[in-house]
């Protein structure tokens, strides 16, 4: 099966207007920290830089009169319920494998805690590298949803990702005993 890239996903306008709308700096900085802890948690990173490119990929724009209004925020977000199943119909109408869909998903649905009751989660590895990659890459007062990428810049981006997670798998391959 012919992997799914981070560039067909980008490139797709669901992810254009979605990802945008919680910054697109973010998204990309997520996914390159995703990439490392990826590593460093023996987790498949095609499936953890997937997941922290579409982490908030369910936001809502809480303004009032023109602010944020972060007391509506806090009452009413469902960001990561929200963009695990928007993320979720985006990566099957790609053709992603449905397992790998269901755990990027899984991943998003758990990278905050925030619009949850206080009933604690336990994360599995890919869970935690998506949730540590967002907090990697957090700036106080959520000005990390505000910063500020060019076109090229991201491309690029997210073309050595694409690069690395393909150089990654290839590796895994080979070390694979012939069958
Ligand atoms: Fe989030
Ligand atoms: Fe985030």
């Amino acid at each position: 099966m012919k992997r799914v890239t981070l560039k067909e996903i980008y490139l797709h306008p669901i992810a254009q207007k979605y990802v945008k709308r919680a910054g697109l700096a973010h998204a990309i900085s997520t996914a390159n920290h995703a990439f490392n802890f990826a590593l460093e948690h023996n987790v498949n990173p095609d499936l953890a830089v997937k997941a922290a490119f579409l982490h908030d990929i369910g936001h809502y724009t809480w303004y009032r009169n023109g602010q944020w209004d972060y007391t509506l925020y806090k009452e009413n977000d469902i960001h990561a319920i929200k963009g695990a199943e928007r993320a979720h119909k985006l990566l099957i109408r790609l053709d992603e494998n449905p397992v790998a869909a269901k755990d990027i998903a899984l991943a998003i649905l758990l990278h905050t805690d925030s619009y949850l009751p206080d009933v604690g989660i336990r994360r599995e590895p890919l869970q935690e590298v998506v949730a540590l990659a967002d907090e990697a890459d957090e700036e106080p007062g959520g000005s990390h949803h505000y910063r500020t990428i060019s076109k090229e810049e991201a491309e690029h981006a997210i073309n050595e990702l694409d690069n690395a997670i393909n150089n990654y798998l290839k590796t895994q391959k080979k070390k694979q005993p012939a069958s």
